[in-house]
C-alpha cells in the first residue's frame, strides 16, 4: 500500500525541519571553532551527521513506499551566541522543537491508519528521547562547572572531542 498522502505531507515537512537542525548544528560548530573550543566543535559537527542521517532515512522511506519527496529550501540559521551555556539551550529548545515534529507524524500515521509509517517513526520518538537526554547532561555539567571555570571548560572540551560518529540509522552488526 502506498504511503497515506497526509503522512507524506508531515514526512515531508519533518525533513525539512532535520535538514535545518542540520545546519543550526553545524553553525554551532564554527561559532566553537571561532572560540577554539575543538572539542565543541567536534560534538557539535556529529550531530549535525547525526541530524544528515535522520532526514535520509525519512526521505529513504517515502521513497520505498511510492511517495514523492518534496524538498523546501532550508531558512537561515543563527551564527552567534551568548555563551557555550546558551548554546546547549538553545539545542535543548530545539530537540524539543523537534520531538513536537515527529510526535505529529505519528499522531498523523495513527489518525491515517498508516501502521507502517508509526512503526517507522518509533525509532525516531526513542531516538528524540536519547537526544534530549544527551543534550540535558552537557547542561547539567556546563552548570556545575560554571561559566568562568577555565580549567573545567578545557576538559570537557577535550571529553567532547572524543565523541565519533556513528549512523545509528543503520541496523548494528
Ligand atoms: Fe533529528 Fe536531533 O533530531
Amino acid at each position: 500500500m502506498k504511503i497515506n498522502k497526509q503522512v507524506e505531507e508531515v514526512l515531508n515537512k519533518q525533513i525539512n525541519a532535520e535538514f535545518w537542525s542540520a545546519y543550526l548544528y553545524l553553525s554551532m560548530s564554527a561559532y566553537f571553532e571561532t572560540r577554539a573550543l575543538k572539542g565543541f566543535a567536534n560534538w557539535m559537527k556529529i550531530q549535525y551527521q547525526e541530524e544528515l542521517t535522520h532526514a535520509i532515512k525519512i526521505f529513504d522511506y517515502i521513497n520505498n513506499r511510492g511517495g514523492v519527496v518534496k524538498l523546501e529550501a532550508i531558512p537561515d540559521v543563527p551564527v552567534k551566541w551568548n555563551s557555550i551555556l546558551d548554546v546547549f539551550q538553545e539545542t535543548y529548545d530545539h530537540e524539543c522543537k523537534v520531538t513536537a515534529g515527529i510526535n505529529n507524524c505519528y499522531e498523523t500515521a495513527l489518525a491515517q491508519k498508516d501502521h507502517a509509517a508509526a512503526n517507522m517513526l518509533q525509532w525516531f520518538i526513542d531516538e528524540q528521547s536519547e537526544e534530549e537526554a544527551n543534550v540535558l547532561q552537557i547542561i547539567d555539567q556546563l552548570n556545575l562547572i560554571g561559566q568562568e571555570n577555565g580549567q573545567a571548560i578545557y576538559h570537557l572540551d577535550k571529553e567532547l572531542g572524543t565523541r565519533v560518529f556513528v549512523d545509528s540509522t543503520q541496523p548494528t552488526a
